[in-house]
């Protein structure tokens, strides 16, 4: 199957693995699985939000593969290796797996994961319906890592001139990459209680605005996983909202 994969990106602090793991609860709840969640971000907690405790990084695994490439059983090739060890940083948990990319330390080029990485992500994203990728605030790891196709991407911003100026960088640059993504949006997360005007310009769409959600913020609070919100949580229900929408138009 060809899945519909959706990206998150924005500046740091916007919401972004708040709004990945509230789509992910969202199809989780309307039975739109199996799910694989990327956490593509090297500061990232999103497993932490989506209650996965310490999973191993695709890098950790990677590094791991590096230091025992000379002494690996007899007539194994390291790619053949490193593709069976990668299945180990998927995390199976229920409705949906997670992946996650790690932090690339040191000079040290990976050419050769990131390589390998792409072809293995495109032969697994096949068991999958959808793709949720939590990124950092530019994407170029997207284009190394992944075949760079999105069928949505959602870039996150805060409601103040600063933010949205921000936001309108991360959609320039990430423009100027060479990625195929066929739709863009904008959504605007209003919990630091900023919100602007309906009619404020902006090159692309507004998807739907994340009101303040006290149930959120006691779930951070109490370091409880998104996943655990009420059917009632105001930002579960306009994310759900939009992506029933946006399920009604692909479908
Ligand atoms: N709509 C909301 N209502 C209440 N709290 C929110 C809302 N959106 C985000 N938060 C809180 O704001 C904080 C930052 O959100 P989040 O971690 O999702 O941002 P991020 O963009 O992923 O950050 P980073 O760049 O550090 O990865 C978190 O504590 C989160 O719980
Ligand atoms: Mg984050």
């Amino acid at each position: 199957m060809k899945p519909i994969k959706i990206g998150v990106a924005g500046k740091g602090g916007t919401g972004k693995t708040t709004l990945s793991s509230l789509i992910i609860l969202s199809l989780l709840k309307i039975n739109q699985k199996p799910i694989l969640a990327i956490d593509a971000d090297p500061n990232s907690n999103l497993a932490e939000n989506l209650g996965v405790p310490n999973p191993k990084s695709l890098v950790e695994i990677v590094n791991e593969v590096e230091k025992i490439k000379n002494s690996l059983p007899y007539g194994m090739e390291k790619s053949k290796y490193l593709e069976i060890k990668i299945q180990e940083a998927i995390r199976e948990e229920n409705g949906f797996d997670l992946l996650i990319m790690g932090r690339t330390e040191g000079p040290g080029c990976y050419c050769y994961a990131n390589n390998l990485l792409r072809e293995w992500m495109e032969k697994i994203e096949k068991n999958y319906k959808f793709v949720v990728m939590d990124n950092e605030a530019g994407m170029e790891h997207i284009s190394r890592r992944t075949s760079g196709n999105l069928d949505i991407l959602f870039i996150v911003s805060l409601c103040d001139k600063v933010s949205l100026r921000t936001a309108e960088n991360i959609y320039n640059m990430i423009n100027s990459l060479e990625l195929n993504i066929k739709k863009t949006y904008l959504v605007l997360n209003e919990f630091t209680g900023k919100k602007i005007e309906d009619n404020f310009n902006f090159p692309i769409p507004v998807a739907f605005r994340l009101p303040f959600d006290q149930e959120i913020y006691n779930l951070t609070e109490e370091s409880r996983g998104i996943l655990n919100l009420s059917e009632n949580a105001i930002s579960y229900l306009k994310t759900k909202e939009f992506i029933n929408h946006i399920l009604s138009e692909t479908v």
